[in-house]
């Protein structure tokens, strides 16, 4: 076994007890009645999250990978998250929580055991660990959800973390980006996702990016000129939701005699001006950048923005460089339970000096989620392709609630444009 192999399986085993610490954190906080409940029919109930982190994991890596026997065959059905609606799972014959405990618990004993001796290379299902990647990436994603889950919840607050850093100064205005070719994508991100490949080229007009995201101060400015109430600023089906839905302000914003105030895992607390507005959903983000004269970023904006340097014409992994995000380049896995003030992360900058790209929120785009040319599905058509079309929007960069194991600059989430439930935000973009 050569050094590196050795070195690959170790990180394999770190990155999945991360995430498993994480999913003990967020299901062993609240009761048994928490977790089995339904806290909003966005979501499943937190028991089934945590069950089908375990059945994922027993498909691909003790089934597929591991050639071993199934542990609970009988279970794949419940946990199929394409055989039943998010709103229909609490009414499942569910395991209960200890029994769901007792099954990712047994899951990953044999994962360990699979790790140790499967071969990291021969297939491109185990090439540089990618299934164990795969499936980290996969229970860290359901860890985020299951945290907006904790932010629909109500109740006694059971989440806290200590502040995001105070920013290093004030980060304002946009940066231009000079028309030309970029690398869109990869082909050698080991862990990258079917959707995020292969690298190619896109040629882009020069265009205006904002260095930062859109914040609450900004965002607020909207609210106070009537920006909901002026169907000029929204497109046909944005008005319509905005009226179907009483939209007034952004998700868990709450107003009393002074002005809003916002509800964050079960606290109410000021609204501050700098940070940058979240759960938003796409149809507010055009809204916004349509009265503020400006769009949205495309898709390929975002990420020439965030990965391209000048100097040497190519395209890092992350906007700060190639190395892995560490705590003063972006605010990530939930270390701190909300976005940082725009400036918080200088060291997190691009070369064109655009601010917090990776981490905070999500970022919506006007983009379609449609494959990159040369796509092809992998390991299941499930994972993306069957996404693929005009219902959804591309979100990038992650949020405050993303592990660094699951973002990265070609990393693409996709949701519908009516969503914000999830850690969206966005910043602006204009023509040269
Ligand atoms: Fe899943």
């Amino acid at each position: 076994m050569t050094h590196e192999t050795e070195r690959l399986r170790e990180l394999v085993a770190t990155e999945l007890g991360r995430a498993r610490d994480r999913t003990t954190l967020l299901t062993e906080t609240v009761d048994d009645g928490d977790l089995s409940r339904q806290h909003s029919p966005l979501m499943s109930p937190l028991v089934w999250d945590l069950a089908h982190v375990g059945n994922q994991e027993e498909l691909w890596l003790v089934r597929d990978v591991g050639g071993r026997e199934p542990v609970r065959r009988d279970i794949d059905e419940l946990y199929d998250a394409f055989k039943h609606a998010r709103r229909d799972r609490v009414q499942l014959p569910l395991l209960d929580p200890r029994e769901a405990r007792r099954y990712v618990a047994t899951v990953r004993d044999k994962v360990l055991d699979v790790l140790d001796h499967a071969p990291l290379e021969g297939t491109r299902l185990v090439e540089r660990a990618f299934a164990f990647g795969m499936i980290v990436q996969h229970e860290q994603q359901h860890d985020e959800t299951m945290l907006a889950t904790h932010q629909l919840r109500t109740g006694t607050p059971v989440l806290s973390a200590p502040p995001p850093p105070a920013p290093a100064g004030r980060v304002t205005g946009e940066v231009l980006v000079p028309a030309g070719a970029f690398t869109m994508g990869t082909s050698t991100e080991p862990w990258a996702l079917d959707n995020e490949r292969p690298a190619h080229q896109v040629v882009l007009p020069a265009f205006h990016i904002d260095r930062a995201p859109v914040t609450n101060g900004e965002y607020l400015a909207f609210i106070d000129a009537g920006g909901y109430d002026d169907p000029r600023w929204w497109t046909t089906a944005g008005w319509d939701h905005r009226q179907a839905a009483g939209l007034v302000a952004p998700q868990h914003w709450v107003r009393d005699d002074a002005g809003w105030l916002v509800r964050r895992f079960g606290r109410v607390g000021p609204i501050n001006p700098d940070e940058p507005v979240v759960h938003v959903c796409w149809f507010e983000a055009a809204a916004y950048a349509a009265w503020a004269g400006k769009r949205l970023p495309t898709e390929a904006e975002w990420e020439k923005a965030a990965r391209w340097d000048p100097a040497t014409g190519r395209s890092r992994r992350y906007p700060w460089g190639d190395e892995s995000p560490g705590p003063e380049h972006a605010n990530l896995g939930q270390s701190h339970l909300r976005p940082a003030e725009t400036g918080a992360y200088p060291l997190g900058a691009s070369p064109l000096g655009v601010h917090q790209l990776i981490g905070d929120v999500w970022e919506w785009t006007s983009s379609d989620f449609h494959p990159y040319p040369g796509f092809a599905p992998f390991p299941y058509r499930e994972y993306s392709e069957v996404f693929f079309g005009p219902d959804y929007k591309v979100l990038r960069g992650g949020s405050f609630g993303t592990d660094r194991s699951a973002v990265r600059g070609t990393f693409r989430n996709w949701d519908y444009p009516i969503r914000r439930q999830i850690f969206s935000g966005f910043r602006l973009a204009r023509d040269a």
